[in-house]
């Protein structure tokens, strides 16, 4: 059905796989609207979990920049506007969506799996926002998701110098949460994925919004919306297993 990626899913976790490439997975517009039309079918299906992968040597090497020349202001707008659009409602799934980044996760790459909620690394994995090497800026929410996830003076070294970042740095300035050995990649997703996929969905879906949507308002407004959450997830059946379990010393079996 989807020339550049493949769409699969088993036991509630869907996995979306680029697999352009010859060219690096980098995101030309056909990409970009095959990824769109891949996650409305997430969000028809029973999926608990998303995981995004890239075939070969790149997770995704950014935009494809052989469509960049002769764009005009307009088109280049609309593209811009598209991917970020594609990438918010993947952040707004609400569901847990990790990035498995085996290789060069560059520009509109790195700006993807930011916009997943947990990033997995290979040791062989490359990361940056080079943009600035071509006299341009991220366009898909890189200004504003990496100053968020790292902060503004890491950020701004990032953007303004555009050079590849190691798994081992992208660690520690917690732009991933894990890095594993090559060989180690798909069985640390499968893990966490299998994990996630096993946990409670309802509260798992609560805590990714209070995450996000409070990290966007003021305080006294996100600690109301917290405990609006929070008391939410006492009326559902998710609530009743996992503390029944526990007062019954058993494993909780979320459905
Ligand atoms: N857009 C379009 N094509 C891309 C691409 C991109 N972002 N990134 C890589 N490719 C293509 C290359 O043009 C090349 O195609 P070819 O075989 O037809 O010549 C192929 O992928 C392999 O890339 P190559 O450059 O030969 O591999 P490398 O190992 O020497 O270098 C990179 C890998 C990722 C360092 C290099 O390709 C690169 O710098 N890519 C651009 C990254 C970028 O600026 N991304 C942000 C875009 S806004």
């Amino acid at each position: 059905m989807f020339k550049n990626l493949t769409y699969e899913v088993s036991e509630g976790i869907a996995t979306i796989t680029f697999i352009r490439e010859k060219a690096l997975n980098a995101l030309n517009n056909e990409t970009v609207n095959e990824l769109e039309k891949a996650i409305s079918r997430i969000k028809e299906e029973k999926v608990r979990v998303l995981v995004f992968k890239g075939k070969g040597r790149a997770f995704i090497a950014g935009a494809d920049i052989t469509e960049f020349k002769g764009r005009t202001t307009a088109e280049t707008k609309a593209f811009s506007l598209v991917l970020q659009r594609v990438l918010n409602e993947i952040e707004l799934l609400p569901i847990p969506v990790i990035a498995s980044i085996n290789g060069f996760c560059l520009g509109g790459g790195n700006e993807l799996a930011m916009a997943c909620d947990l990033r997995i690394a290979s040791t062989k994995a490359l990361f940056g926002q080079p943009e600035i090497k071509l006299g341009i800026i991220p366009g898909a929410g890189g200004t504003q998701r990496l100053p968020r996830l790292v902060g503004k003076t890491v950020a701004k070294e990032i953007i303004f110098l555009g050079d590849n970042i190691s798994p081992e740095r992208a660690l520690s300035i917690g732009l991933v949460n894990k890095v594993v050995k090559p060989e180690e990649l798909d069985s640390a997703v499968s893990e966490l994925a299998k994990r996630l996929a096993k946990g409670p969905g309802f509260a798992l879906a609560q805590a990714k919004e209070a995450i996000d949507r409070g990290s966007e308002m003021s305080w006294l407004d996100a600690i109301q919306m917290e405990s609006n959450i929070f008391s939410l997830c006492f009326s559902h059946e998710d609530m009743n297993e996992g503390v029944s379990a526990f007062l019954e010393k058993r494993k909780a079996q979320f459905k």
